[in-house]
């Protein structure tokens, strides 16, 4: 047994975090054990645990999803824990030690704001030089700089995160990071450089493209807190001792790129002086490093038509380009980053207003270089400037995000689905950094709070997001001050005054709400309850204001983005009606509350906020269901809403699901939907009933389609349906992104149906899960893992080739599933090789409850799980070509020894011969559709 994934606040080991109360997590594994019966945690000053602070003993009360320590926690001081568990083995075991530091809490800020003495646009390097005398035992460095920042210290890089201190409402407060710097000091003489950078914070960002949003000035604040053997410290600080030089580093902003001039040598002092921002705003760090998590390199170099040279890096990735320079002194090397390439050429129109190139002027010596204070979303580089045939090697991508934990993983039997699993994979990468973003390359790159919200599920099961969106919604929360609780459809705000729209602004509701469920620590939820309720008290007072009608009908909507069934070709709001998107969202976020209110025993609010939700909802099915159960609205999303919100009166539900089936029917089994709808669509149809359209839609290749992006080369998700159009040109310049995340919320019914895993709400954080795969005769497995807070999950489907269903699930230590299997008959049903003998039978489904272990389950299902199409083509004439009756007769399985086949099923040869059309497994379709252009589908 051993016991790993020791977290503080969902962090490894973290550092000069905000913790609040910490919250600490762990994992059991490697045990045949079922359950914990008792753990202990000890939170000690020293890792051998020689000044324990707190012991919680052996208790049966310990969560291994969160367990707050009491404690007070002092300022600059690390604390070490580890946990001992007992299993219902009689195992016992104790974990490694882990630890986490606080920064200064509340202890007032020694170092003063200082500001170059230089023009407001020059770049500055702020320069402190000091003695060291003594050995030291400990060092840390306390530091925010705007915008961004880099420190050196004796020429070395400190710390391996980039873009400090990143993104958040710095109007609203500002995050300093903590380093520990012990081992880069050195006796005697050291050297500290601290580069500035323009960042969101003075840089051109935001809506209006402006700026100096945040403020107009390069700023530094700091405190290096400097601890030795014999008990002294010495304090170095930022105040006006500091020097001041031009740095090399001539422009950056993150739309535009960053001009380096390596050439460029200043000895000059310009000095600093203090500048009035003031100390309240600070505040330790919530957010996660924004560090280098993977690299790769370029797969070609591309010799445009246009003479241009081109590095194609395989992959729509975010990040930087780092490469080796030799060059001669005053060369100047520009890179151009674009997405997709167009008639061959590179191409960059798409990203708008953004340059999105690195200029640099190289000194002459070899080097690797690379930006410092800007990212790219590229797939693409131009290179120009270096006149000798480049080396590919000499190039490599720099992927960044914030630092978070890869959770989930789904691999099928169909390549499109892998591919596109990857691309929205991709998207979580280069839009997860700090801020979830729209799009990484154009000049936006904003936190769109309805994109966030949609995606919110689907990036939970792919990474473990708790620390990246705790940081996230307590920006939400600072954004709502001022604004009588209206969440801004952008945050942070960023200086345009933006409006609040549903679906958008409910990501104050909806993010604490799935990452609560998902993990299962309910600290997320005291820390945004005010925020919460507040969105709604808004939602409310509007609704209030025109005449209580418990529905949504004020203001402005964004309402179903980009849906492809509006009436108006102007506008991009789709064709639901946006009052109605707007009622079911207030409706939504009136329930969520309640439900946060009772998980935290608020009692008297959960009462109120359940009877405003059930107002709600009775409005809506008064507005909208005629008293047959008719849905007044004919959109796709209209459908979607309703049944995924639980909005269809009782009873009518039948009358809904048939009336959807209609609807997609007439769209020819096609999406129209947006923002709103898509992220649902499929959740809604599986827990319809409908389960089969699902995977039809999932599967459709062509426009508008998930796998249509797929079949064009896409990496990652674009932002409209037909971004790219299938001749290969850009179908517009506006708004038209390749890594755009939104529409990639689908990958959440794969998680939940289509490998069946569903977290409960009442027993958040996979404590017990309901494990219910929906498999279809469209693939022929489904294997999916996912590390959840409990532990590694882990369920497999197949369907063999004589239809017969096989289930394999892992379920970890200290965990419970309620399996359910899909058109099953009890007395028919083998686990582990055996006869089934717990469980029931309930409708068409047996139902299991299972504890920790792994099991297999086969059987054979009441209906056929093999997909058979009659495809226009005689069999005669399959034999008669020699690659198409190799296919036949490696797959199907009733031959002739001599390679002559015999019958199909149950029909001779002769049979299917005369019959006009015969029928084959999807699998053995696909073969033959590459063989042969001409088969045509007639079924369905
Ligand atoms: C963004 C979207 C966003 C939308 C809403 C766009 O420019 O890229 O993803 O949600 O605006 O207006």
């Amino acid at each position: 047994m051993k016991i790993t994934n020791l977290k503080t606040n969902h962090i490894e080991n973290p550092i000069g975090f905000d913790l609040g109360k910490p919250s600490f997590s762990f994992i059991v594994t490697e045990t045949t054990a079922k359950k914990q019966v008792a753990a202990r945690i000890e939170v000690s000053k020293d890792d051998e645990f020689n000044s324990v602070i707190f012991d919680s003993g052996k208790s049966k009360e310990i969560d291994s999803l969160a367990f707050q320590p009491s404690i007070d926690l002092e300022p600059r001081t690390r604390y070490y824990w580890r946990v001992t568990v007992w299993a219902d083995s009689g195992e016992i075991s104790t974990s490694e030690v882990a630890y986490f530091e606080t920064a200064k809490i509340d202890e007032s800020w020694k170092g003063s704001w200082i500001t170059p003495n230089l023009d407001s646009d020059i770049h500055p390097v702020l320069i402190k030089k000091f003695n060291i005398e003594k050995t030291i035992k400990s060092a840390r460095f306390y530091v925010c700089g705007l915008g961004f920042y880099e420190i050196n210290i004796n020429d070395k890089k400190c710390g391996d995160e980039y873009l400090s201190p990143n993104l958040n409402a710095y109007d609203k407060w500002l995050q300093y990071q903590t380093y520990d710097i012990t081992n880069e000091l050195k006796l005697g003489k050291n050297e500290v450089e601290i580069l500035l950078g323009a960042g969101m914070y003075k840089g051109r960002f935001g809506l209006d493209r402006k700026e100096n949003i945040y403020g107009d000035k390069f700023a530094l604040l700091c405190e290096m807190v400097i601890n030795f053997e014999d008990g002294e410290s010495l304090i170095i600080k930022s105040d006006e001792s500091w020097k001041v030089r031009k740095s090399k580093i001539l422009a950056s902003g993150i739309y535009d790129g960053e001009v380096y001039d390596d050439t460029f040598i200043d000895s000059t002092d310009y000095g600093v002086k203090k500048i009035a921002l003031g100390f309240d705003r600070l505040k330790a760090r919530l957010s996660l490093p924004v560090k280098i998590k993977e690299k790769l390199k370029p797969v070609e170099i591309i010799k445009t038509p246009k003479g241009e040279t081109v590095l194609d890096l395989g992959q729509n990735m975010v990040g930087w380009l780092e490469f080796k320079v030799r060059a001669e002194k005053g060369t100047e090397i520009n890179l151009q980053y674009g997405e997709i390439l167009q008639e061959g050429n590179f191409y960059r129109d798409n990203l708008q207003s953004a340059k999105a190139e690195f200029k640099y002027i190289s000194d002459g010596t070899e080097k690797l270089v690379r930006p410092h204070f800007t990212y790219y979303g590229f797939r693409y580089v131009k290179v120009s400037g270096l006149d000798e045939e480049i080396n590919k090697d000499d190039f490599t991508g720099c992927v960044i995000y914030s630092d978070m934990e890869t959770t989930g993983h789904i691999e099928t039997s169909n390549e499109l689905i892998n591919r596109f699993f990857l691309n929205v994979l991709w998207g979580q990468k280069g839009n997860f950094l700090d801020v979830p973003t729209d799009c990484p390359q154009r000049d936006e790159r904003l936190g769109w709070t309805g994109d966030a919200q949609v995606f919110s599920g689907t990036a939970s099961f792919n990474m473990d997001t708790f620390a990246f969106f705790n940081k996230y919604v307590y920006d939400i929360a600072r954004e709502q001050e001022n604004r009588n609780g209206l969440v801004p459809n952008i945050v942070p705000v960023a200086g345009t005054n933006v409006s609040c729209s549903s679906g958008w602004s409910d990501v104050a509701t909806i993010i604490p709400w799935t990452i609560y469920v998902q993990y299962g620590d309910k600290k997320i939820l005291e820390q945004q309850f005010e925020s919460m309720k507040a969105w709604v008290d808004y939602i409310k007072r509007e609704d209030d204001n025109s005449f209580s009608t418990r529905l949504w009908t004020t203001g402005f909507q964004l309402g179903d983005w980009l849906a492809l069934d509006g009436e108006n070709p102007e506008s991009f709001a789709g064709g639901t009606e946006e009052s109605f998107i707007a009622s079911a969202y207030y409706y939504y976020s009136a329930n969520i509350v309640a439900k946060a209110a009772k998980v935290l025993k608020k009692e008297d609010i959960f009462k109120e906020y359940k009877a405003l939700a059930d107002e709600i909802k009775g409005a809506i099915r008064e507005e909208y269901f005629t008293s047959t159960g008719r849905l007044a609205l004919k959109n796709q999303t209209a459908y979607i809403l309703a049944i995924y919100m639980d909005l269809v009166p009782e009873g009518k539900k039948d009358r809904v699901v048939k009336d959807l089936r209609e609807r997609f029917k007439l769209d020819k089994n096609y999406l129209k939907t947006g923002f709103i709808g898509t992220p649902y669509i499929c959740r809604a149809l599986s827990k319809s009933g409908c389960n089969d359209l699902a995977y039809k839609i999932l599967l459709n290749k062509d426009y508008p389609s998930w796998l249509y992006a797929v079949t064009m080369g896409a990496t990652t998700v674009w932002e409209r349906w037909n971004s790219v159009l299938p001749d290969g040109k850009i179908s517009g310049t506006h708004m038209n992104s390749l890594n755009h995340y939104a529409y990639g919320s689908v990958v959440e019914w794969m998680y939940r149906y289509m490998a069946g895993i569903n977290p409960i709400e009442d027993k958040p954080g996979f404590r017990y899960v309901k494990l219910e795969p929906k498999p279809h005769c469209s693939f022929k497995y489904v294997n999916m893992s996912y590390k959840s807070p409990v532990g590694i999950y882990e369920t497999k489907w197949e369907i063999d080739n004589e239809g017969k269903l096989k289930f394999y699930f892992n379920i970890p230590f200290n965990a419970e599933a309620k399996v359910v299997l899909p058109d099953a008959r009890f007395d028919k049903v083998m686990v582990n090789g055996q006869k089934l003998i717990n469980g029931a039978q309930e409708g068409d489904n047996v139902v299991v409850e299972l504890n920790s272990g792994t099991y297999e389950f086969c059987y054979e299902p009441t209906i056929s799980y093999i997909k058979y199409y009659n495809i226009d083509f005689s069999l005669e004439e399959l034999i008669k070509n020699e690659e198409t009756k190799k296919i036949l007769e490696e797959t199907l399985p009733v031959m002739l020894p001599h390679g002559m086949i015999e019958k199909i099923g149950d029909k001779s040869i002769r049979e299917l011969s005369n019959m006009p059309f015969f029928p084959v497994s999807s699998e053995l379709l696909e073969k033959l559709d590459e063989k042969l252009e001409k088969i045509k589908v007639v079924f369905e």
